[in-house]
């Protein structure tokens, strides 16, 4: 064996840090089930999350209710603090409420074992992260497909085509992530989250490391998904402009939901972000 530097082991500890993520989320077979619109594919009731205890103890979620109607996009702004991490997390089965429950899909979530809920995570829910997450020894193509290769299940071809030509990378299929631009890596992110069809797609600041240029070409990408795929987005963001592209608005205050709106202008984001950031 060859011997490795410092630099190449811990960039390897960082692959598997990675792959450990992704396998946790994606491992098993994945479902290609239609969707029809108009029925909820998260239902949340009286979600609360405190952290911490006595005088120490936050309240991050109070009693929040809310459903997301399949085939939308909707953005969740708030100030820093407000709860959109938590609310995302919890929604997703990554963290537990307090108090409350959520179903995805029909399932509630809440009251899953652990393996079910892994389970449930790749089988109904893809992630885009601000920070890409792409493993840095695959290329483009094998990224994709990784949620399906950790599944042990080959890509259905049809599908694998549409998504890899909806997110316009057929001429970068075999570049490595260091030899993609970040908007490119962060469309490769988008492709490998649409590739199992899951029910619902979370993206935590998905443009917050990308430039407003390439940051437009990912939103692009996530309407699209919505409008040509019928794909659920649920979409954390800081930017009026990027809210401008969802279908609903949720604004979070102090972990209550303060205001919840169909499609909103930019400017209109904007002041409404604006007001909610004076303290009360
Ligand atoms: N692990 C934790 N332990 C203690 N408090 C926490 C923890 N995670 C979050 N909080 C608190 O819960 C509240 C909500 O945090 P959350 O991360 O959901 O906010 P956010 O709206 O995502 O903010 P940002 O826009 O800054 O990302 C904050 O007051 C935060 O300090
Ligand atoms: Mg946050």
């Amino acid at each position: 064996m060859q011997p490795t530097t410092t630099r190449e082991s811990e960039s390897l500890v960082e692959e598997r840090d990675a792959l450990a993520q992704l396998e946790r989320q994606f491992t098993g077979e994945s479902r290609f089930a239609e969707r029809p619109e108009g029925r909820a594919v998260v239902t949340a009731r009286g979600l609360s999350r405190t952290y911490g205890k006595g005088d120490a103890k936050v309240h991050a979620l109070r009693d929040v209710d809310i459903d997301f109607t399949a085939g939308r996009l909707t953005a969740i702004m708030g100030p820093s603090g407000s709860g959109k991490s938590t609310l995302m997390h919890i929604l997703a089965g990554l963290d537990q409420p307090t108090g409350g429950r959520v179903a995805i899909d029909g399932v509630e979530i809440t009251r899953l074992k652990e393996k079910k809920l892994t389970q449930l995570r790749r089988d109904k829910i893809g992630f885009i992260f601000q920070s890409f997450n792409l493993l840095a020894t695959l290329t483009a193509d094998e990224n994709i497909v990784l949620p399906l290769s950790l599944a042990r299940r080959r890509a259905d071809e049809g599908w694998r085509r549409a998504v890899i030509e909806a997110v316009g990378l057929q001429d970068r299929l075999t570049h490595r992530p260091a030899e993609l631009s970040g908007g490119q890596q962060q469309r490769v992110a988008v492709a490998r989250a649409l590739i199992t069809r899951p029910a619902v797609l979370f993206a935590d600041e998905p443009t917050g490391n990308l430039d407003s240029r390439t940051g437009g070409e990912v939103l692009d990408l996530l309407r699209r998904s919505v409008d040509e795929f019928g794909q659920t987005v649920i979409m954390v963001t800081h930017d009026a402009g990027a809210a401008s592209i969802a279908d609903r608005v949720v604004f979070l205050k102090d972990g209550r939901i303060e205001l919840d709106e169909d499609r909103m202008t930019r400017d209109a984001i904007y002041d409404t972000i604006k007001n909610l950031e004076v303290p009360r």
